[in-house]
């Protein structure tokens, strides 16, 4: 038989690098999930809430009025500058609207694009475990290796700079935190914050600080990685829409940084999102200019449900650490005996409620499993009293 070279392409269809790859664990619950009816999910890492309407609006406007062409690259230089005003309004750090701030494809391609622009092959990035299930896989394909440092529940999730310092080699280029955190809802204080960026200064290591969830905090204040001290010139922040404004579905993030970061990361994305969506980013400046009252609202009735969360795990007896942000609850799940796999598979398939297995998220994920509390209070009372049950049956002492 002749050579195929068609059939020697079907043989070996991906990269060693993407072979590399776990299929995210999140995605196979879906998947069971969708195939089963009846199902409360505590599952899913978004809001309930529709877009708030005013934002909508402004987005079905720029349409009538035929924005339907490309932006530039960078983004509308209107979202640009308000997005600039904000950062300097809310944590005092000062980014130039025209080459400091990138406007991309959900917070996701800031993420991507920032290990693609910085790492070169081998280089190391320290990352906490549990963490974002992304964070793994976007250092494994732009060539990176990712480093684990373990958090634990007697340490509130926190990522101490004194364990980061054990994790640095010679290979360390960039420190990848993530606060609010998911899957845990863990918080950094400032104090935190300033030991890790005297460790990163000392090191001479970048900071990429995700801080998706920056509004979304209970009692506690946020505090930017880049208003640190020497830090505006060593981080990279990475933020978006998607949680706060309720607008997961429009694709809008962005990364603020030092103007050689962002221009190195804008020449990937020219080549491939070219720019972000233009309806959703004059959605997103409307998000800016007049979402702070919709923010509030949701803020405040994240708390409530997650006060009613945290009290109704821990009284069916599995133990909950108290998430200060995000939209998270973490419970242990050890006194089932189960692994997170197991207990997520069986509460799936016997009564109905959806949650993530913690290993999803790294091996010191294992042992919990993380529900999402951005679901009404109804739903989540009734996915509590289910989870009971399910505990009732499976508890073993000690
Ligand atoms: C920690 C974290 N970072 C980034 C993202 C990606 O958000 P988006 O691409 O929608 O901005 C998520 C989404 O779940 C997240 O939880």
């Amino acid at each position: 038989m002749p050579d195929n070279p068609v059939s020697k392409l079907r043989k070996y269809p991906v990269s060693e690098r993407t072979n590399q790859l776990s299929p995210s664990g999140i995605r196979r619950f879906f998947d069971l999930l969708a195939s089963t009816e009846g199902v409360i999910s505590l599952g899913v890492g978004e809001p309930d809430y529709s877009t708030p309407w005013h934002i909508s609006e402004a987005a079905i406007k720029s349409l009538e009025k035929g924005y339907t062409m490309y932006t530039s690259n960078s983004g509308i230089p209107e979202l640009r500058e308000a997005l600039s005003r904000q950062l300097k309004a809310d944590y005092d750090v000062e980014y130039d609207p025209d080459d400091e701030i990138l406007i991309t494809v959900g917070s996701s391609e800031a993420l991507d694009l920032s290990m693609r622009a910085i790492l070169n092959p081998g280089d190391e990035v320290i990352m906490p475990d549990p963490c974002y299930v992304a964070y793994d896989p976007c250092v494994i394909m732009a060539g990176g290796i990712p480093v684990k440092v373990p958090t634990t529940e007697e340490n509130n999730f926190e990522i101490k700079a004194t364990d980061i310092e054990r994790y640095i080699t010679d290979k360390t280029k960039i420190i990848l935190i993530g606060y609010p955190a998911n899957p845990t809802g863990a918080v950094l204080s400032k104090e935190q914050l300033m030991q890790i960026a005297e460790v990163a200064l000392h090191n001479h290591l970048l900071v990429i600080s995700d801080e998706i969830y920056a509004k979304l905090v209970y009692g506690e204040e946020h505090t930017c990685f880049a208003s640190l001290p020497g830090m505006k010139a060593n981080s990279v922040i990475l933020g978006g829409f998607s949680k706060a404004y309720a607008m997961t579905g429009w694709r809008i993030g962005y990364a603020a940084a030092p103007a050689e970061i962002i221009a190195a990361i804008t020449k990937i994305h020219q080549y491939t999102m070219m720019c972000a969506p233009t309806m959703s980013q004059v959605a997103a400046l409307e998000a800016l200019k007049s979402g702070d009252d919709s923010v509030a609202e949701m803020v405040d009735d994240y708390n409530r449900r997650r006060i009613f969360i945290v009290k109704g795990l821990t009284d069916i007896g599995l133990s909950c650490f108290e998430p200060k942000g995000a939209f998270y609850a973490f419970p242990s799940i050890q006194c089932t005996g189960m692994t997170s796999e197991e207990f997520a598979e069986k509460l799936l398939t016997e009564q109905k409620v959806a949650v993530v297995p913690g290993s999803a998220f790294g091996q010191y994920g294992e042992g919990y499993v993380r529900c999402c509390y951005a679901t009404s209070l109804a739903d989540i009372e009734e996915a509590l009293s289910r989870m009971k049950r399910f505990v009732n049956r499976y508890y073993k002492e000690g």
